[in-house]
């Protein structure tokens, strides 16, 4: 029979993705999203894409009675948690709004699972908890230490869905830590589409290739690195959305135990720096991207990447796409789609 999960969160980036993978492979799909940094096109497209039907629920995750009506009117079996806000230096201005939105908005869908029997959840964790390590690759059993709200909003979740996957009959779980998701779908129809001027590398450099931005901000060249600029574990999207398909079948399937609270790593094990990324775009564009050297921004970390041997082992996932396809695959949606979803 066709397994029913609930993405919330799912209209947005990396959500959008997971919702076309899922359905390419053979789960219907429920989206609950409250459109504050996604857009209803994105599911559309998904739709016509994979000519499936998911079935999209505008709400937030805050809202009891909402979540309630979600899971009695489907027979839901398991729950991708993705709805949330992630901007850091945001978090650090306004740290009531991540408390709110990322826990609150959590303990309250873990509360209506609970109620309506639905014992199965991935959730989007990220990088972020491991800090600014000190050594690469990072396993999972590496410490935590979030430097920011955003981060701590990650961790707390983490701490709160193990002590109810514990506490509940047949709860499974699987803590997904993404390292730095970017590119988009190869249709070129979903991708990434940020609200105002974004902060984060791939769609600011997508602005400046798209002539919005004059040129990109290095931020920082003096770091203890090979070329100075700070190293991170870029993923391609749908290889992130292909690990949440992986880890939905394994908690659906005899290999998961109940009781179970795994945290995994999503990442390719390999670190790029912000120059090697520059270069990359401008082969995949075919023009220069102009950038200037500007102060390092507080809080980077100087460089990680993942170890995924425990991705590879437990879900048999490993990432595919390499960094060329990446900026490939998020200049192929940005230049068909300048305007994202144009909203
Ligand atoms: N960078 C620039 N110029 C920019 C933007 C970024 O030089 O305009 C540099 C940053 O200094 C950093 C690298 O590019 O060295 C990557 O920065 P991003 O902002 O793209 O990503 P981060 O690694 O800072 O953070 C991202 C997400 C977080 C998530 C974290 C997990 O934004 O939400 O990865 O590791 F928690």
């Amino acid at each position: 029979m066709t397994k029913t999960i609930l993405a919330t969160g799912g209209a947005g980036y990396i959500g959008s993705h997971i919702c076309y993978e899922l359905l390419a492979a053979g789960y219907q799909v429920v989206v609950l999203d409250d459109f504050s940094n996604s857009s209803a096109e994105s599911i559309k497209r998904v739709a016509r894409l994979t000519n499936g039907a998911p079935v999209l629920i505008k709400g937030d995750v805050r809202d009891a009675a909402i979540l309630d009506h979600v899971f009695s009117e489907n027979r839901i079996d398991a729950v991708i948690h993705l709805a949330g806000v992630k901007a850091v230096g945001e978090s650090v201005q306004n740290p009531q709004k991540y408390y709110d939105i990322n826990v609150s908005g959590s303990v309250n869908l873990f509360g209506s699972m609970q109620r309506h029997g639905v014992s199965n959840v991935v959730f989007s964790s990220s990088a972020t908890v491991y800090g600014i390590p000190e050594i690469s690759p990072l396993t999972e059993d590496m410490p935590a230490n979030p430097l920011n709200p955003y981060g701590q909003t990650k961790l707390m979740v983490e701490n709160i869905l193990r002590d109810m996957t514990a506490a509940n009959p047949h709860w499974r779980s699987l803590l997904l830590r993404y390292f730095n998701p970017v590119g988009a779908h190869a249709s070129g129809q979903i991708g990434e589409d940020p609200n105002g001027i974004p902060d984060n590398l791939f769609p600011y450099i997508a602005m400046v290739a798209n002539k919005k931005q004059p040129k990109l901000n290095v931020f920082g060249d003096d770091y203890d690195t090979a070329d100075g600029t700070c190293i991170r574990d870029y993923i391609h999207v749908v290889d992130l959305a292909r690990g949440h398909v992986k880890a939905v079948d394994y908690l659906l399937s005899d290999r998961a135990t109940d009781n179970s609270a795994e945290m995994v790593n999503l990442g390719t094990d390999q670190g790029s720096s912000v120059f090697q990324v520059l270069k990359a775009w401008e082969a995949a564009c075919g023009f220069e991207i102009p950038y200037r050297i500007a102060p390092r921004r507080a809080g980077d970390a100087p460089a990680y990447y993942a170890d995924s041997r425990r991705a590879k082992a437990l879900l048999g996932w490993q990432a595919e796409y390499d960094l060329a396809r990446m900026c490939a695959d998020h200049w192929h949606w940005q230049s068909k789609n300048p305007d994202g979803y144009g909203k």
